[in-house]
């Protein structure tokens, strides 16, 4: 086990390495999936034509299109051999003939050019023949309307706890979903061969599976389809599954006109069309006795699936399994199940349903530590998980200790007491601005709870002239993935970073890979290339061993040079070991495996240890709300987050940056509204671009962020000892939300529970504001002479 997690005496992996492709990226020379196809000559452009009624049937017209000069074709269910169908789950028709939601692409119009394909798609013409719809979760709650399997969370007795605690509490908890955002939309280009094989380019996370959906739809085999993913600008779980579709749409119209055929779909189609991070509607009592320690949690969460299934099960199950966080609860029911709405189907989205769930535990102990007297700092810590306890689907906490160490050093380090101290002293001269500092903690398990997902391969080469090229199953979206597996690769051949080179993700080199998701690419993809590369190293470790006289074993590779342990005078460069092998007909290239061990659950209980291990961190934000207009600003950012010992210091710095701000953006900022009116726009999206959609940007930065990463971390399960970044850290971002409400508190009178609608925009402040002086109005009930003198 630890052999993996073995550092060599100088590692490449720790060093703080730049993205590879950091130059390509900010003098705008990298290219993206649909860069390529201006460079494809002869290529057609799809465009979609969208339904513009939540729920009905629909009758499509396209003869109109014919009459646009420069329309090609339009590809309709009857083109389809295989499946007409674009999910894994087969919920959700290519080309339906129900619209299941305002925006579904019903059609598809091919042209010579964008302007072609664009006119052609608007003389398309469409018959409605409504049928009832529903936007709302409460909708489809009152409704009765859900799909999947639900699921049970349960330990213990939550019951007859929440019966004999002394302190009870009982609420609602709703939040909002969350726009990707992504800068790069979904694209493909499809090219078919003269064989009638299909090279599909596509800005994908998962290109087995858009490869498997691609073979379903066009009724051809997997080794038929080849899927590549260049780089993605951003994905953030948004092309996870929603790419296969529009993939295999591209492939249709190549295989109709035996063209390329590029789809790229603009803002406002990519907003509208694909799915977001899934709200929630959570209605919950929990239980705490006479010291603050939790009882018991019952808990009713109803997530918003939108019209089809796509990934949301899976996210359902990671909300359960994170609405403990960091908490010990000793006796919990949670059943979780799948609104069905005529929305975009909801899909992953970083954190994959663990945010949703933090949420849950999060706002309650943060509503009710006023009311039970207790500081929320406390509270928080009080309740943290110790060594021995297990999770309520039954994994035991290991590592139970690092939480607590973490909290304690950010409280030294970001000097929580005295400055809280300093905000008391502030927020008691200052009646119209005041401030609030929250810790919050977090625990986030990482592997996919699928036990299948968690293995992963690699192809890496040798060649004669001792250069590197290596290949792996994982896909690049900005997070730096490349650039850690060519640091792996460089730490196990025993060469500096610049002798590695990395070829683009494509199905025929590694097949039947994961999704590069759940944070777990670094963990599976790095032990598979590390496997491949120390295979190599063996075998070119017999033939160094006979040209320098000494034991295969005892032969270092560092740096570029191989040398004898023990004497470093004679060297032999990696080049020479390398043609030195090929002469002698030793194999210079190998394929890496890996796999996760020790995981085992079971989904129909909810019960195992579906984690190889828990990623921890605490961050502290404190924040100053103004009593006028609800506006805020996070003044000061601290954040002390576990990535083992980090592989790449400056990407994972990066990492935990982007994710609380991508977080921040969530809680406090982005909101998502659809019309559910009964009018004729029912059910179309508002916020359709970023006018309207507000996205956290310069001006929200933080005015001090520090970021540290924790110490002496080492995970022995791990690629050389490291631990995954991508999530986790999005879940620090609830401190500034628990800020916020403390600092709304401050407006309210002595045990006040501040409820704060999510997200909590500066309306949602003012709202949460004014109720906290009403309540602080009504204890006081100022004496008129006062009054008068204010
Ligand atoms: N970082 C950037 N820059 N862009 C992204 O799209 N996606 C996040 C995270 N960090 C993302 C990102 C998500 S949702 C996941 S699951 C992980 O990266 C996936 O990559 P990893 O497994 O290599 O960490
Ligand atoms: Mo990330 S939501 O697992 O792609």
């Amino acid at each position: 086990m630890s052999a993996l997690a073995d550092r060599p005496a100088n590692p490449i992996v720790g060093h703080r390495a730049a993205h590879e492709s950091a130059a390509l990226h900010v003098t705008g020379a990298a290219m993206y999936t649909d860069d390529l196809a201006a460079h494809t000559a002869g290529v057609l452009t799809a465009w979609p034509v969208q339904s513009t009624n939540a729920h009905a049937k629909v009758t499509v017209d396209v003869s109109g299109a014919y009459e646009v000069p420069g329309v090609v074709r339009v590809l309709t269910a009857d083109d389809v051999p295989g499946v007409n169908d674009a999910g894994i789950k087969h919920d959700e028709p290519l080309f339906p003939s129900e619209s299941m939601f305002y925006g579904h692409a019903l059609v598809w119009v091919l042209g010579e050019t964008q302007e072609a394909a664009r006119l052609g798609a608007e003389r398309v013409t469409v018959e409605y023949e409504p049928l009832p719809s529903l936007i709302t979760v409460q909708d489809a709650i009152d409704a009765e309307s859900y799909q999947g399997i639900a699921r049970t969370v349960q330990r213990g007795d939550a019951a007859s706890a929440l019966s004999s605690a002394a302190h009870v509490f009982e609420g609602v908890t709703e939040f909002g979903g969350q726009e990707h955002f992504y800068l790069e939309t979904h694209a493909s280009l499809a090219i078919r061969d003269s064989e009638g094989q299909y090279f599909v380019q596509c800005s994908t996370q998962h290109p087995s599976e858009t490869q498997e959906i691609i073979a379903h739809v066009l009724g051809i085999t997997s080794s038929e389809v080849t899927v590549q993913s260049l780089r993605m600008g951003g994905a953030f779980g948004g092309k996870e599954m929603q790419p296969h579709g529009l993939a295999a749409i591209a492939a249709l119209g190549a295989k109709l006109t035996g063209r390329p055929v590029r789809l790229r779909l603009n803002r406002t189609q990519d907003i509208t069309m694909t799915g977001k991070r899934h709200p929630f509607h959570i209605s919950w009592k929990v239980g705490f006795d006479a010291d603050g320690m939790l009882q018991g949690l019952d808990a009713v969460l109803t997530c918003d699936g939108g019209w089809s299934l796509d990934l949301s099960e899976p996210v359902l199950g990671r909300a359960l399994c994170h609405l403990d966080n960091a908490y010990w609860i000793p006796n919990v029911h949670a059943y979780g199940r799948i609104a069905k709405t005529n929305k975009a189907s909801n899909t992953a989205f970083r954190g994959f349903g663990g945010p949703q769930g933090v949420f849950l535990i999060e706002d309650i102990l943060g509503r009710v530590a006023p009311a039970l007297g207790i500081d929320p700092l406390e509270l928080r810590e009080k309740n943290f998980y110790q060594p021995g306890h297990h999770t309520p689907y039954g994994q035991l906490v290991k590592d139970a200790p690092r939480m607590g160490a973490i909290w304690s050093e950010l409280r030294d380090e970001a000097d929580v007491d005295a400055r809280r101290t300093e905000i008391a002293e502030f927020n008691a001269r200052s009646p119209h601005v005041k401030r609030g500092l929250a810790l919050t903690p977090i625990k986030f398990g990482i592997s996919f709870n699928f036990a299948a997902f968690n293995q992963a391969g690699a192809l890496v080469h040798v060649y004669k002239d001792g250069s590197v090229l290596i290949n792996h199953g994982g896909t690049e979206m900005g997070q730096g993935l490349h650039t850690k597996m060519m640091q792996v690769a460089a730490t196990a051949l025993g060469l500096e970073l610049h002798q590695v080179r990395l070829a683009p993700t494509r199905t025929d080199k590694v097949p039947n890979t994961s999704a590069t998701a759940a944070s777990s690419g670094t963990d599976l993809n790095g032990g598979a290339v590390k496997n491949a590369c120390e295979q190599i190293r063996g075998r070119m470790a017999d033939v160094a061993g006979r040209l320098l006289n000494a034991d295969a074993r005892d032969v270092v590779f560092e740096g570029g040079y191989v040398t004898a342990f023990g004497n470093a005078a004679q060297r032999l460069t990696f080049a020479e070991v390398a043609n030195a092998a090929y002469l002698q007909r030793v194999q210079l290239f190998a394929a890496g495996y890996y796999r996760t061990e020790g995981l085992h659950w079971n989904p129909e209980i909810m019960q195992g240890s579906p984690f190889k291990y828990f990623s921890y961190g605490a961050a502290a934000t404190e924040v100053e709300v103004d009593e006028f207009t609800g506006l805020y600003s996070v003044r000061r950012v601290d954040i002390i987050h576990d990535v083992g010992d980090s592989l790449s210091p400056m990407l994972d710095i990066g990492q935990i940056e982007g994710a609380y701000v991508q977080g921040v953006g969530w809680l406090t900022l982005e909101e998502l509204r659809w019309d559910d009116s009964d009018g004729p726009n029912r059910g179309r999206l508002q916020t359709q671009s970023a006018s309207t959609y507000k996205l956290p940007s310069f001006s929200e930065m933080p005015e001090q962020f520090h970021v540290r990463l924790f110490e002496n971390a080492r995970e022995d399960g791990a690629v050389y000892g490291s631990k995954a970044v991508g999530e986790p850290p999005f879940m620090l971002a609830f401190s500034a939300r628990e800020a916020i409400r403390q600092a709304v508190g401050e407006f309210g009178p002595e045990g006040h529970m501040v409820e704060l609608g999510s997200p909590a925009t500066p309306e949602a402040v003012f709202w949460a504001l004014r109720r906290a002086q009403q309540a602080a109005d009504a204890v006081a009930a100022p004496e008129p002479e006062l009054l008068a003198t204010r």
